[in-house]
């Protein structure tokens, strides 16, 4: 039996800038089909960490294997066509309508008008938009957490095996944003991708992880299952936690 390998291995990966390190000694793998969410603070390196998988950023010590092959060995477009990539500020194109936003890497790769159309319903489906109504809109005609399930829909257009989400949905409203986590763990039981999401809110790291990772100062302090992280006498992790109970009055 051949043992799996993971989708994704740190190896004593740091990066440093100008002298300073924006993140240090990360070493740690990400399996097939698991959700890990990079808690931490603003600043914590967390975006840092999240594009040096898709190769955003190149670390300046170490490397990072994808599919058993250091990035850097990667050719990019191959490396980041097996990467869907969301991002708060969605960056979906304001001229084009949701029909060409999401099916926009489809298009790049050459696939065929009616094949494109088709996989954009699916995923506008898949999403909770109705076709009929969205395909034709502006991003300007959408609420934020329409947005958002576009910017999802297009990232999944090509089905990438990984997902990166940077703070998905760090600027919706708690209700827009609790439905959107809901359905994010309907479609990852679906799809069983593998995915890393960042976010700086303790509660939606429970409600995602299968593993939750803490970043501090630039490092990986921890990571555990959630039921475990819950255990963990970290001094970062408890100034987390407390974030928690101070929501119970
Ligand atoms: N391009 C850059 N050049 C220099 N410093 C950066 C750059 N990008 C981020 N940083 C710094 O690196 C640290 C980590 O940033 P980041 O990964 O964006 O944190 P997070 O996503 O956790 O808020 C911060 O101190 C930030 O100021
Ligand atoms: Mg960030």
């Amino acid at each position: 039996m051949t043992e799996e390998i993971a989708q994704v291995e740190f190896r004593n990966v740091s990066l440093s800038r100008n002298d300073r390190l924006l993140v240090s000694n990360l070493n740690f793998s990400i399996q097939r089909g698991e959700a890990l969410v990079l808690l931490g603070r603003s600043g914590s390196g967390k975006t840092t960490t999240m594009k040096l998988i898709n190769r955003l950023l190149v670390p300046t010590q170490g490397e990072i294997i994808f599919d058993g092959i250091p990035t850097t060995e990667w050719n990019e477009i191959q490396l980041r066509r097996k990467i869907g990539y969301v991002i708060q500020e969605i960056g979906l194109f304001p001229h084009l309508t949701v029909e060409r936003n999401v099916g926009l890497v489809p298009s790049l790769q050459g696939w065929k008008p009616k094949q494109i159309k088709s996989r954009v319903c699916e995923l506008l489906h898949l999403v909770g938009l109705e076709p009929e109504k969205f395909a034709q809109r502006y991003p300007h005609e959408l609420s934020g957490g329409q947005k958002q399930r576009v910017g999802v829909a297009r990232a999944l257009a090509a089905d990438p095996p990984v997902l990166l989400m940077d703070e998905p949905f760090g600027a919706l409203d708690p209700i827009t944003r609790l439905e959107l986590q809901r359905e994010f763990l309907k479609l990852q039981q679906e799809l069983r991708k593998t995915v890393v999401f960042v976010t700086h809110d303790i509660q939606e790291a429970f409600i995602l992880a299968s593993r939750i990772g803490l970043m501090h100062k630039g490092e990986l302090v921890v990571l555990e299952t959630p039921k475990e992280f819950m255990r963990s006498q970290n001094s970062e992790v408890l100034s987390f936690l407390q974030c928690l109970k101070s929501f119970t009055l």
